[in-house]
């Protein structure tokens, strides 16, 4: 700190003092010093809200008095800027307008929130003329929120992979590096602190599913609405998919894709997928995300890191802080989010296109392959490769199929018929392959 510059303070109100918030306040006091040399502003947390203020904390608020009703902390005119963590997508709504209307930047890592009402509340941060941060929402400690509306501000995007659910990847890293299953993974990562107790919002895909319709939206201009995503968890990804996907040189990993076709429709898809075990991707293990990026000036770059936690993302929630704090004081250029007519329009999910592995159990009898290759040629999809792998179970004879690039609408109603075949013994089991490949179609 120079003695021409005058310290300034900038008073915070934080609600949510749990996982995160109790991590935004340690580290805060821990690098204000560092943050006060860098950025001028004295960063203090003055006022918390939380749901019940007379629990025991880990650490006592100190000289930031607590509330047991956020809109005390909307309503405090000494208050600079508002920081919601306290999750969910109802109060945390309402939290955020009233903290909007009355004219304070707001800081969130709410990725469901963002993802649900995002159109909303960036009208009314526009029409307010204050602006939401939202660094913590995809990706914890990875800044790429700030890259793609700051350092790729020039590039097209043509492509955006990612691995950005650490719980899901956690759970099929442990069964495809030790052939667990499902279940126990899932244990392990609730008893290690990885999963919640109740892990619907992971394992269903939604929560990858929210920041890739965050990742999407800022990428192509137009809030992408979450019923035209396509969203599959890792519920049915079964070990034996796994263990033939890696005969095959495939590893299976939840994937976020994103991307615009020739016409500017913009796909975004978040599925189990099998990933060529040569790619980058394919060596994210346990909790780490990690986003490639494509465009259309820079190339391939790649980020990787601690996608959740308590400091990983409190790292971007104070970025977030320091940002708003530097906005207060020098004036604002966007709200956060920045629309634009350049592309504009979903892709059908039914339209979208990959190349896709089937496994089948069939009957052990001559003519089953010729069936179910014909119900595909009929369909108009190529197959590229048949294989027969080893089953230690005589009882059971798997088919797998590679099939060429198709429509998720024609393998659909392929699978559909294959399912039908006498001759196929279980349902079918079917994942996209990402060829990691630029867009086709
Ligand atoms: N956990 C992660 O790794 C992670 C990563 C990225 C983003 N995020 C996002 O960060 C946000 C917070 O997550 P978290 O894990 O810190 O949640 P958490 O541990 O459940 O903490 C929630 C906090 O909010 C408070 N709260 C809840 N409802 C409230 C209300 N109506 N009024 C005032 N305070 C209220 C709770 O108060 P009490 O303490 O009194 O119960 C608690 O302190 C979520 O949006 C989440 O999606 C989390």
């Amino acid at each position: 700190m120079t003695a021409s510059h005058q310290l300034r303070i900038v008073r915070i109100g934080l609600a949510g003092l749990g996982n995160i918030g109790l991590g935004v306040y340690k580290n805060l006091e821990k690098n204000g010093g560092l943050l006060r040399e860098r950025t001028g502003f004295d960063l203090k947390i003055t006022r918390i809200a939380v749901r019940d203020p007379d629990k025991k904390r880990e650490i006592p608020p100190g000289g930031a008095r607590s509330t047991g009703d956020w809109r005390e902390l909307v309503a405090d005119p000494q208050l600079d800027i508002i920081v919601e963590l306290i999750g969910g997508t109802t109060e945390a709504f309402d939290l955020v307008c009233a903290a909007l209307r009355a004219k304070k930047p707001v800081v969130t890592g709410n990725k469901a929130l963002l993802a649900e009402r995002g159109p909303e509340l960036f009208r009314l941060a526009e029409e307010n003329h204050v602006p939401i941060y939202f660094e913590a929402a995809v990706a914890g400690g990875i800044p790429i929120i700030q890259t793609l509306q700051e350092g790729f501000v020039g590039n097209h995007i043509r492509s955006i992979h990612g691995i950005i659910n650490g719980t899901c990847n956690y759970i099929l890293t442990r069964m495809s590096a030790e052939g667990v299953s499902y279940q126990a993974a899932l244990a392990d990562a609730q008893r290690l602190g990885f999963a919640e107790a109740d892990p619907t919002l992971d394992v269903s895909g939604w929560d990858a599913a929210h920041k890739a319709i965050i990742l999407a939206s800022l990428s192509y201009g137009f809030w992408v609405k979450p019923e035209d995503t396509f969203v599959q968890g890792i519920e049915q990804v079964s070990q034996t998919d796994i263990r033939f996907a890696a005969q095959l040189g495939y590893t299976i990993k939840l994937l976020s894709v994103i991307r615009a076709d020739e016409k500017g429709r913009v796909e975004v898809r978040t599925q189990p997928s099998l990933v060529p075990q040569g790619h980058v991707l394919a060596s994210i293990g346990g909790a780490f995300n990690a986003v490639l990026v494509h465009g259309d000036i820079v190339g391939e770059t790649l980020f990787y890191g601690k996608g959740a936690g308590q400091d990983p993302t409190s790292s971007s929630v104070i970025s977030d802080i320091a940002e708003a704090a530097a906005t207060l004081h020098y004036g604002s250029r966007h709200s956060g989010f920045v629309p634009h007519g350049l592309y504009g329009k979903s892709k059908p999910v039914d339209e979208t296109i990959s190349n896709f592995y089937v496994r089948l159990t069939v009957a052990d009898k001559p003519g089953v392959l010729a069936r179910v290759a014909a119900v595909f040629g009929e369909s108009g999809i190529g197959i590229s490769s048949v294989i027969q792998p080893d089953e230690p179970d005589a009882r059971i004879t798997p088919l797998i199929f590679m099939l060429d690039a198709a429509t998720l609408r024609d393998v659909r109603a392929a699978m559909k018929a294959v399912a039908a075949l006498d001759c196929v013994r279980e349902e079918p089991s079917w994942l996209r392959v990402e060829t990691m490949s630029e867009p086709q179609g």
